[in-house]
Order: C-alpha cells, then sequence, then structure tokens
C-alpha cells in the first residue's frame, strides 16, 4: 500500500480560545467597563497611592495555572489584589518622574486595537493608513518638513535610540551597518549637556559606541547648555582625534525643565556637518502653546526629534514618537527586506515602505489608534489649553514656593518641573546641616507618598536633595497645588519638632 493510499488519522478534538458562552463573556466585559469608568472618575476620592500589604503581594506570587478558571474569578482576583495598589499615575495629585494620566477615551481605543489586533510591521489595512495619518499630523504640529518621515514607538527612550541610530549610519563616513564601529578609523562622538535624559545614554551602550561616546557638556546657571563650553569641546575632541557626528538639544530636561537653545545648536550642527537630534519626551509639546513658542525655536530644524505622546498628550502607556527629517536616510538606516517580508504590488504584502523598515520592531502594535481617536475627539487646541494649564499651575507651584520663607525653589521654573525644598528653622547651608537638609527633604518627600497625599518624585539639583514635581497630568488642580505645600510644610515641622533623630 503506497503512502498516499493510506487512511488520514482521525480529527483530535479541537479548540480554541474564544468563550463557550459569549453572552456570559459580554455580561461580564460590561461590568469590566463599568468599573473601569467609575474608577477613574473617583480617583481623586483615593489616596494617590498606598503600599501594596504583604498578604496581597503573596497572593500575587503563585504557581503557574495549569486548568482553565472562570474568568469571572479571575477578574474578581484583579478587583480585589491589583486595582487598589496602582502607581498612582492617573490621580490628580501625581506628579514623578514624568509619567502621563491617561484619559477615558485611550481606555476605549486599547480595547478597539486590542480587538482588530493588527500588526503593524506593514501590510495593507486601514489600521496601517491611521499610524500614516497620525504621522503627518505629527508633522503638522511640529513644522517638520513634507518628505519627512516618522514612526510611533514604545516612548521616549525608543525615539532616542532610533533617531541616534539614524545620525550615526547618517554620519558615520562609512558603511556602519555592514562594517558595524570595527569600520571607524575614529571614535565617534556625541554631545549634549549634563541635564541629558540617561535614555541618551543607554541608547550611545546599546550602539556599541559606549558611555565615553557621549561627551557632557557643562549647564549654564538656568540648567541649559553651555553653547561656548560645547564649542571648545567639539573644537578639543576633534584634535584629541574624535569624530563628532550628533548634537543632542534637550527641549525640557528631565531633572528642571531647562531647555537648550536650540536655534543656536542648530546652527553649529549645521556650520559643523552634524546631525541635530532634539530630545523633547515631554517638553516639545510646550511649542504649541503660543507664547512658549519662542522657547523651542530651533526645534523644527532638528534632524530627528523624540517625543512622547504618553507623557504630556495624556495618552496611555506606551506611545511615543520620532520624526526624521529626511525619509531616505530614516529607511536606510533600518531596512531589511528578506524573503519572507518581500512586497508585493498586489495583495496583503503591497504598499511599501514598511514601518518595520523604520525601526528596531517587526511586529508592531496598534498604538496608533489611542492617538487617532484621541486627537479628533479632544482637538489640538484642548491640548493646547490643558498645556497651557499645566504649565500656569506649575509657575502658581513655584509663587507658593517662593513666597514661604521655609521653602526653597531650586531652579528656575522654565515648563512644568518645579524642585524645591523645605528649609528648616536653625538649619543653614554649612556642610553638615546641608546633609540634614537633604535627609530632612528626602524623608517629607516619603511621608507624603506613604500617607497617600500625593506623589511627587525626588532628584538632586546642585547636588541637593530635592521634592520635585513634574507636571502632566490634565486632573490637577490649583487646590491640590495649595495642598502639597501645606502638607511638605506641615510634615517638615513635624518631623522638626520630634527632634533630627527621627529621620536619622
Ligand atoms: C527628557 C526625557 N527624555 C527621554 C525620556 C524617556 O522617555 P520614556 O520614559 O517614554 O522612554 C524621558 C522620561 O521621562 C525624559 O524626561
Amino acid at each position: 500500500m503506497s503512502d498516499k493510499d493510506k487512511a488520514l488519522p482521525p480529527h483530535r478534538l479541537e479548540e480554541n480560545l474564544d468563550p463557550e458562552d459569549w453572552e456570559a463573556t459580554r455580561a461580564l466585559g460590561h461590568r469590566m467597563l463599568d468599573d473601569m469608568l467609575d474608577y477613574m472618575k473617583t480617583v481623586a476620592e483615593r489616596p494617590a497611592w498606598q503600599e501594596v500589604p504583604e498578604q496581597v503581594a503573596a497572593r500575587l506570587r503563585e504557581p503557574l495555572p495549569r486548568e482553565s478558571a472562570d474568568e469571572s474569578q479571575v477578574y474578581e482576583q484583579f478587583q480585589r489584589d491589583v486595582l487598589p495598589y496602582p502607581l498612582g499615575n492617573i490621580h490628580p495629585r501625581f506628579w514623578a518622574w514624568v509619567i502621563g494620566t491617561g484619559t477615558p477615551m485611550g481606555v476605549l481605543s486599547e480595547l478597539l486595537a486590542a480587538t482588530m489586533n493588527p500588526n503593524m510591521g506593514g501590510g495593507v489595512h486601514a489600521p496601517y493608513l491611521v499610524e500614516k495619518q497620525v504621522l503627518e499630523w505629527m508633522r503638522e504640529i511640529f513644522d517638520f518638513p513634507a518628505g519627512s518621515s516618522g514612526l510611533l514607538v514604545s516612548g521616549g527612550s525608543m525615539a532616542n535610540l532610533v533617531g541616534l541610530t539614524v545620525a550615526r549610519h547618517v554620519r558615520a563616513g562609512f558603511d556602519i551597518r555592514k562594517q558595524g564601529l570595527h569600520g571607524s578609523p575614529k571614535p565617534l562622538t556625541v554631545y549634549g549637556s549634563t541635564g541629558m535624559h540617561s535614555s541618551v545614554q543607554k541608547a550611545l551602550e546599546l550602539m556599541g559606541m559606549g558611555s565615553d561616546g557621549l561627551r557632557l557638556v557643562e549647564t549654564r546657571p538656568d540648567h541649559s547648555i553651555d553653547v561656548e563650553a560645547l564649542e571648545r569641546m567639539l573644537l578639543e575632541d576633534r584634535a584629541a582625534g574624535m569624530q563628532p557626528v550628533c548634537i543632542v538639544g534637550n527641549a525640557g530636561t528631565v531633572n528642571t525643565g531647562a531647555v537648550d537653545d536650540l536655534d543656536a545648536l542648530a546652527d553649529i550642527c549645521q556650520q559643523q556637518e552634524l546631525w541635530f537630534h532634539v530630545d523633547g519626551a515631554f517638553g516639545a509639546w510646550a511649542a504649541i502653546v503660543p507664547e512658549r513658542a519662542e522657547q523651542m525655536r530651533g526645534m523644527s530644524r532638528a534632524d530627528s526629534l523624540a517625543f512622547d505622546l504618553h507623557k504630556w498628550l495624556y495618552m496611555p502607556i506606551e506611545i511615543g514618537c520620532v520624526l526624521v527629517r529626511d525619509d531616505r536616510q530614516h529607511r536606510d538606516t533600518f531596512s531589511l527586506t528578506p524573503d519572507y517580508l518581500e512586497q508585493t504590488l498586489r495583495g496583503v504584502a503591497a504598499g511599501g515602505n514598511w514601518f518595520s523598515e523604520y525601526g528596531v520592531q517587526l511586529s508592531r502594535n496598534f498604538r496608533a489608534l489611542k492617538a487617532w481617536m484621541s486627537l479628533k475627539t479632544y482637538g489640538i487646541d484642548k491640548y493646547r489649553r490643558l498645556i497651557r494649564q499645566n504649565i500656569e499651575q506649575a509657575v502658581y507651584l513655584g509663587e507658593l514656593v517662593e513666597r514661604h520663607p521655609q521653602l526653597q525653589l531650586m531652579a528656575p521654573v522654565s515648563l512644568n518641573i518645579v524642585v524645591f525644598r523645605y528649609l528648616a528653622d536653625g538649619l543653614d547651608e554649612t556642610a553638615p546641616d546641608e546633609l540634614m537638609l537633604d535627609e530632612l527633604n528626602k524623608e517629607i518627600l516619603l511621608r507624603i507618598q506613604e500617607r497617600g497625599i500625593a506623589v511627587p518624585s525626588g532628584t538632586r539639583v546642585n547636588e541637593r536633595y530635592v521634592i520635585r514635581v513634574a507636571h502632566v497630568n490634565h486632573r490637577t488642580r490649583y487646590s491640590d497645588m495649595d495642598l502639597l505645600v501645606q502638607s511638605v510644610l506641615e510634615i517638615g515641622r513635624e518631623i522638626m519638632d520630634a527632634g533630627p533623630r527621627a529621620i536619622s
């Protein structure tokens, strides 16, 4: 008997992951949606943050589930053990690091995006056109020319990595994609201020240029880059045999919100044939507020611009974006099309210029949908008003700090970041007292967080520990700023009344 005459094996029992009872899943889905909208609506009534109790943490350490469980029971555990213990960033008094708030429309769009679940690497489908449209809007907002390209990415870190990789590819002067850094006769170097975000260093480490390849330039008293010091460093580095390839300008540093003189940096890049990359993770958005446009002058001259939509556009994490002035340079840096990704003239694999040719990822999610729906629902004018509101609230907080004799503003409020500290009676600026002030302010910050009052974060400015408010929160009210200041003063007094041992 030949193989062809053999009987086929019987069909096995087949299964899939769709519900057996769609109506039960529908009812659960409606419940979830109601619960989540209520959760958002009532967020201000809960603590800004609370510790996860040990018995809850213990319940979140369980063996790998082997058997199926009832979906409503899984949801009940989520409600009991996960939902009450968030990081806090949807709360009106969360201002730590730079983390956005999210919106109801963002939530609903995530549901729609996950339902369609397209792979945004490429292909012919309407979601691809949605991302194209969002990128077109980004080009218009940031005044990038026709012919520039863009990509939605996970966030600012990835946007910086993509921009810097294009910079390295274009400015290396040899085929770095083929030869790697082995082809480099000289160390390739990138320049930016000491206020630059750590994701730039991480990118250079990943790109094989090392943290030594990142040349840090001192800042002026306002924390923006010292342009003359940069020019000196470029001269010295070239004389020492290095090959500068790129300058990174900050449109809002993470620590203090300082904005570099982007126009001056663009001039230097033009004169010295360097790539100009701008990290505008949150600050770039200030450009849409007319009163702030001057502060951002020069940003639209960047060869590449990195910014987030999950920070100051309040969209749910993750969504960032990189714009690159020259589409061809961008594509040449990343495009690889093996046989299995070959594009056709018709059918689902047509289209050309797939997003996978513009970045690191092949499979990509439909993050474009939340941007498309949010921008259409709220409109750019509403974002303009909200960003202006955040800046004005930050300025207000800065003024409250400056007016109070026991508070010290530690850097100018140049955008939406306020750094300050509590000054205790009897402690002055001598060295031992400064250390004590550092500890005191750290303790104030921790108590404010642990009591669920608010969530600022901490950092160091001019080597001193400070309380830091980075404001990208559309839910914050002026009264929340009042409450923060009042709490810092009360807790500061409480600690000092208990004596220095309270913080040692
Ligand atoms: C100036 C700056 N650049 C880059 C990043 C990194 O962005 P992401 O956290 O979205 O990766 C941040 C994050 O706060 C930032 O403030």
